[in-house]
């Protein structure tokens, strides 16, 4: 009789605090043991010394999400996590956006819909607030953080998504009281608004010049608002999607006072420029419009820096996918929209880990452990999925990747498993892929085939984020905050 459902042999593990060298034993979805020497599974996998990792942790990509325009998403939770899947992501975490007028309960229900029984791998929703009534403030929010939606991002630019300044405050009060975790997308809108007005007005409407309405100072400036009112309510924050060196230096202000701001960076600040915008066929740069925009190689450089030596603590997709052809992807507004018009996004789901791996841990700049807590760990406990996710420990899922290294292969979109109809990384050589992901112990992917089934992925509520929760006041602090 065989013990185990299944058993991972001479696995070279990593977690974000050690490396050793275990059979895994697996035993419904879970892992049960871990040891040398292991009873028999009913199936076997000899790993023969190379890696085998946490599944990938997805903190931030957008899958069926509404948009007020005529776009639309290319990948629901079928694609989606398909394509996550194939590239070693074992969880996602996806966003249900409150349209402005809706009940955040209402965008809820509907993404709960949206997702139905389509994912191969797991999932949980952060929200997006984009209406901070009384209602969603003192009741609807309260209420869906109990319920397992702990994490909501907010937008400090975009017409229908943005919080004004004030509604920004009242939104971290909300988490500080209960215990969430507030992702800010830090831009700033008049900023943008203003020089968008004047790019368009002298002519100046390719794809390329919106990196010229979004500069860094617009990111820096947000930034460092963000992180003032999070200093003044007195709660964590998590910046998302950081691009550049001048958001980095308000991260390392905030980190020299003291103060608990988290954050996010993504692969398009480590492998694309502005000059992908500047593409000589004019339209191409749309396939590189995303929101900042990426920088220059000094940036990229100071990205990879706050990589290595913990500016960020977490490393996500930002996987927003529109098509490049058709009518409802990034010309959805007509072949000639001006950039403003064009739907920001890239996608990346698939690439994330692979690019990391290959260009961070195999060139030396990342330890393994590293790699490990930016792309699993540290997100598990960031939107309250640890320890269940995010480790190879007993008692955690079995969502388990074991790598391939020392290939040679570029990233062709041809290849990969999503829906939209580029990559934004097509021909960047990669030496490292997943050989086989397995998403509670049922394989998903495995040399090169796509094994998973619609519906096997299950929604994760979250517990309230680790590191999150509120330091006690000090006696005698200003208790009357709440
Ligand atoms: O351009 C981007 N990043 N689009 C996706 C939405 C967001 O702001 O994260
Ligand atoms: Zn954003
Ligand atoms: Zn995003």
């Amino acid at each position: 009789m065989s013990e185990f459902d299944l058993v991972i042999r001479n696995a070279r593990c990593a977690t974000a605090a050690d490396t050793f060298c275990a059979d895994i034993a697996i035993r419904d979805g879970r892992i049960v043991s871990l040891g040398e020497a292991l009873g028999k599974g009913k199936e076997e996998i000899d790993a023969a010394g190379r890696w085998v990792l946490p599944g990938g942790i997805d903190g931030h990509c957008h899958l069926d999400q509404p948009t007020s325009d005529d776009s639309r998403m290319a990948d629901d939770f079928v694609s989606g996590t398909r394509s996550a899947a194939c590239g070693g992501t074992t969880t996602i975490i996806p966003f249900a956006c409150q349209i402005k007028g809706q009940s955040l309960r209402a965008a809820v229900d509907d993404y709960h819909q949206r997702a139905g029984n389509k994912a191969c791998i797991d999932y949980a929703f952060h929200l997006i607030v984009t209406d901070a009534t009384e209602d969603v403030l003192k009741r609807e929010l309260p209420e869906l953080i109990s319920e397992g939606y702990t994490s909501f991002k907010i937008y400090m630019t975009y017409d229908d998504l943005k919080l004004a300044d004030r509604e920004v405050i009242d939104v971290l009060a909300v988490a500080r009281a209960h215990g969430a975790m507030v992702m800010v997308h830090a831009e700033n809108a008049d900023c943008i608004a203003w020089l968008t007005e004047r790019l368009l007005a002298n002519g100046h409407s390719g794809p390329k010049y919106h990196a010229d309405a979004h500069p860094m100072l617009a990111e820096r400036e947000a930034t460092h608002r963000a992180i003032a009112y999070a200093e003044l309510v007195d709660v964590p924050i998590l910046i998302v999607h950081v691009s550049a060196r001048e958001a980095v230096e308000q991260l390392r202000w905030a980190h020299s006072h003291g103060l608990r701001v988290y954050a996010e960076t993504c692969p398009q600040y480590l492998f694309l420029t502005a000059d992908d915008l500047a593409h000589e066929d004019e339209q191409e740069g749309a396939k590189c419009i995303c929101s900042p925009p990426p920088r220059d190689k000094a940036n990229q450089e100071v990205i990879w820096s706050g990589l290595e030596n913990g500016v960020f603590q977490v490393f996500s997709s930002d996987h927003a996918p529109f098509k490049f052809a058709g009518p409802d992807g990034k010309f959805s507004a007509g072949e000639d929209a001006s950039f403003d018009k064009i739907p920001n996004g890239i996608p990346g789901l698939e690439t994330r880990l692979a690019l990391l791996f290959s260009h961070g841990v195999e060139t030396g700049r990342l330890s393994i452990e590293q790699f490990v807590a930016l792309t699993a760990t540290n997100v598990a406990k960031m939107y309250g999925l640890y320890p269940r996710k995010g480790s190879i420990a007993i008692g955690s899922d079995a969502d388990l990747v074991i790598w391939d290294t020392g290939i040679q292969r570029k990233i062709r979109n041809a290849a990969l498993h999503h829906e939209v109809d580029y990559t934004p990384y097509e021909g960047i050589p990669v030496n490292a892929w997943p050989a086989i992901t397995l998403c509670r112990g049922q394989r998903v992917w495995q040399d090169g085939q796509y094994l998973g089934k619609e519906g096997m992925g299950e929604f994760l509520p979250c517990q309230l984020p680790t590191p999150a929760r509120p330091k006690p006041r000090p006696e005698g602090g200003v208790s009357w905050i709440g």
